[in-house]
């Protein structure tokens, strides 16, 4: 019997990358899912490549959740996965000490900002059934600091706090509302791609940035999908405020361990 069966799962920056493999794994698993992105013209495309319904659904805009609210009053699964760096337009200083307070608010709004509507939204949604699952994708930035990415790095720090406060809020209140934070570390996805780029230097690049990882080696969409699927499904029952890694063995010490 699929996992997700009878099902109905909103994935939030679902075009591509990882929202789309959840997507994608969520539909074969029986869910009826709604894919939502910004970009359309990607989104609905995703969405048709797997019989999916797609809306346009900008997180950080919330005259964009009030209308998914209206036109999707109810809900088993939410995942809030549309994020961003702030490196997408390009190189991009995100220090402490020089980032510019737009650009800190830019990626705030969107990572943050949005899964705090998402989540509002999300409860709102499950609450009639008093039964539903919220996903919540934060990151290892979300766990250690990044100098250099230092509001991508906070705004995926708040997610993880702020997952647990809705797993503790929802319990509170006596319904079976779960909420779990996921952690990944270098997943190849589009999303890497202004760091990497696609000079002669590439393959080079791409294995610099996993050369602390254990596993030496980028993680796969699929995988991370692997994991939302046991959330959003009945497996994960007891599973509330909880934080995961999927990172390759990243977080679980150092690759240098002694002789
Ligand atoms: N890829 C990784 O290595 C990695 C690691 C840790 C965490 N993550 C997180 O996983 C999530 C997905 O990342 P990805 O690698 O698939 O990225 P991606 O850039 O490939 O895809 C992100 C999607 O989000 C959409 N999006 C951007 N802004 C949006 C907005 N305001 N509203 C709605 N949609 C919007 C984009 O159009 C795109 O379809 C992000 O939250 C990211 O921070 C990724």
């Amino acid at each position: 019997m699929p996992r997700l069966q009878d099902k109905t799962a909103l994935i939030t920056g679902a075009a591509r990358g990882i929202g789309a493999a959840i997507a994608q794994a969520y539909a074969n698993e029986g869910a009826s899912v709604i894919v939502t992105d910004i970009d359309d013209t990607l989104g609905q495309q995703t969405a048709k490549n797997i019989c999916a319904r797609y809306e346009h659904l900008d997180v950080s805009s919330e005259a964009d959740w009030q209308a998914i609210a209206a036109a999707i009053p109810a809900l088993d699964i939410l995942v809030n996965n549309a994020g961003i760096t702030g490196f997408e337009s390009g190189e991009m200083v995100h220090d402490p000490e020089n980032a510019s307070l737009e650009a800190w608010r830019a990626v705030h709004a969107v990572n943050l900002d949005g899964t705090f509507m998402g989540c509002r939204y999300g409860i709102g949604a499950m609450k009639a059934k008093s039964t539903g699952s919220i996903i919540n994708i934060s990151s290892r930035s979300g766990l250690v600091g990044i100098p250099g990415a230092a509001a991508y790095a906070s705004s995926k720090a708040a997610i993880r706090n702020h997952s647990k406060s809705v797993a503790l809020y929802c319990a509170q209140k006596g319904w079976n509302i779960r909420c779990n934070s996921v952690h990944p570390a270098a997943i190849l996805t589009p999303i890497w791609e202004p760091m990497i780029g696609d000079g002669p230097d590439r393959d080079a690049k791409m294995a610099a940035l996993v050369a602390d990882t254990p596993m030496k080696r980028f993680g796969l969409p699929e995988e991370v999908a692997a994991l939302c699927v046991m959330l959003g499904s009945d497996e994960a029952a007891y599973m509330t405020g909880a934080e995961l890694t999927l990172d390759g063995g990243l977080l679980a010490g150092s690759a240098a361990s002694p002789g």
